[in-house]
């Protein structure tokens, strides 16, 4: 194309206008009192180019303590194509999530929001998204569910890492996933190993690629293919939740729901007649749950295993003081009640006398007692240092202020949550892995303000528990299995976190 005289004029045209866009918005802002100082950076990329390069290093919480210390706690900048409020403040963070009011609205980059589309939990809002939230939390915490996946977990992790002994290298990062896409996937909708299972994985493996690319659409393009992933398996899940549907009508089965399909599909409206959510609807929160399975989860582990190698003390009384002397019966048992303690405490932290008077019943200080295990100090220090979810993105309805700071309506504010868990007033020397700090400070720290690697309030993750389990019963068979040596490899953290090479190991089996 020949660029004429008069095109190059249209395009100076073009930039001074959305320039001038800019700075009017940029004055606007600074007229209203309580806006969070900070800056916005240049026009459009705003302040982007210093947080990707930030991600990349092995501080990615430094873009935030460098404006923190010039700003404040909470402060305003221009990233990934948002001007953007940014909250370090534990008690700022805790009243965003909460939402009273619904105040604030997910808001999510465009490729994230064009692959999870309209039917999505994480992005739809108000009653549905809290009903939808309880059914699932609701099953996720259910004694049956819990006596079940106890079991699946531990014979997936077995299988695995029988696997393992005849390897030469192991690649951490992706032998997990298949562990916890096989749980997961049994989770919610009851599919075993075989050709359903190696189909979606695959296809999901090639939809998750997409979350985080440039939101652009043309055939070829990361997110066309991705989209294109989705369709797949859009297809294959409806299949199945169709199938499970038309079964229920003819049994008219009112039964113990077995998987989050069937819970989702017995959710009939309020007046309680036979209205089933829609099954696009249903199959899409079904794709959705998938990413933990793929993404969240595996990576909690792989860092839970290269902290235990990089920590010789933490490995050797994990190895040593705990598991082996304690038992498998023993040790299930412990985590059995751990995971029912939380159960408890999300119950009490949801009443109206709180953390407080759960701490006061005796039977709890039993079972506080029971998380000092190291497994389990183990997995909390792992959650705090991973920052696996590094915080979340929502936008203000309207004007809300929050500690003398406003966010003003239309304005997206990230929760930080890796500022508040590598902060030195929270936590002493925060950058060291340090299990044993959970000791001191007692169970319940793991749920105050300064501890939130599920989230919090409305949308707190209802898949904490089944996680929590799952790394330990993991750990548990891991050192329990085999000893290791963890070849050198990095931690990235843009544009998710992740082990620059798959964190590989060579094991040796301790008992046969
Ligand atoms: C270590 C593992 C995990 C981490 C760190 C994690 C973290 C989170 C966080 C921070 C949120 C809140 C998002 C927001 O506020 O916008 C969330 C939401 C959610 N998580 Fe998890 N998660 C994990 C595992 C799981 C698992 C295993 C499941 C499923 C069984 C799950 C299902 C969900 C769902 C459905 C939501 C959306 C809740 C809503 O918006 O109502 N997560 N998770």
């Amino acid at each position: 194309m020949v660029w004429t005289k008069e095109c190059w004029v249209l395009m100076g045209i073009i930039i001074i206008g959305l320039w001038l866009l800019w700075y009017s918005k940029q004055n606007k802002m600074k007229k209203k009192s309580g806006v969070p100082k900070g800056n916005l950076g240049w026009p459009f990329i705003g302040e982007t180019l210093d947080f990707i390069a930030c991600g990349y290093t092995s501080q990615p919480v430094s873009f935030m303590d460098k404006r923190k210390s010039l700003y404040g706690n909470v402060f305003k900048t221009h990233i990934l194509g948002t001007p953007i409020i940014v909250s370090t403040d534990p008690d700022v963070n805790k009243v965003v999530l909460q939402n009273h009011g619904n105040t604030f609205v997910p808001a999510y980059p465009k490729s994230i929001r064009e692959l999870l589309g309209d039917f999505s939990i994480l992005q739809m809002n108000g009653n549905l998204q809290k009903r939808v939230h309880a059914q699932i939390g609701g099953f996720l915490r259910s004694a049956q569910l819990k006596a079940r996946i106890t079991k699946d977990i531990e014979n997936s992790v077995k299988l695995t890492l029988a696997t393992w002994k005849d390897m030469h290298l192991i690649y951490v990062q992706e032998e997990i996933k298949k562990i916890t896409f096989e749980v997961l996937v049994k989770v919610l909708m009851s599919i075993r190993p075989g050709e359903d299972l190696y189909f979606l994985k695959k296809e999901f493996e090639e939809f998750i690629k997409g979350l985080i690319c440039l939101p652009i659409k043309l055939p070829g393009t990361r997110l066309y293919k991705s989209l294109k992933a989705k369709e797949k398996l859009l297809k294959m899940v409806k299949r199945i939740v169709e199938e499970r549907k038309l079964a229920m009508e003819k049994s008219d089965e009112k039964g113990v729901a077995k998987d989050v399909v069937d819970v989702l599909l017995r959710d009939n409206n309020e007046a309680n007649e036979k209205q089933y959510l829609p099954l696009d609807f249903i199959s899409g929160i079904i794709i959705e749950m998938m990413i933990p399975g793929e993404e969240t989860m595996p990576t909690a582990m792989t860092l839970a295993v290269k902290f235990l190698s990089d920590s010789a003390v933490a490995l050797k009384q994990l190895t040593f003081q705990c598991l082996p002397f304690l038992g498998y019966r023993k040790f299930m048992e412990w985590h059995l009640y751990i995971y029912i303690y939380a159960d408890f405490i999300s119950h009490c932290e949801g009443g109206e006398h709180g953390i407080e008077e759960a701490e006061d019943r005796s039977h709890v200080k039993i079972l506080v007692g029971l998380t000092t295990c190291p497994c389990h100090l183990l997995k909390i220090e792992t959650l705090r240092m991973a920052n696996i979810i590094n915080g979340v993105w929502r936008k203000a309805l309207k004007d809300v202020h929050i500690k003398g700071h406003l966010i003003p309506e239309g304005w997206c504010v990230l929760t930080s949550f890796i500022s508040v868990h590598m902060d030195e007033q929270n936590y002493d020397n925060p950058c060291h892995f340090d299990p044993w700090r959970w000791e001191k400070t007692g169970a319940a720290a793991v749920n105050n303000n300064n501890f939130t690697p599920f989230g919090g309030g409305q949308r707190l993750c209802p898949g904490l528990e089944l996680s929590r389990l799952e790394i330990s019963i993991f750990l548990h068979h891991l050192v329990t299995s085999y000893g290791w040596v963890a070849e050198k490899d990095e931690i990235i953290h843009f544009p998710t976190v992740k082990m620059k090479k798959k964190l590989p190991i060579t094991v040796t089996p301790v008992r046969t």
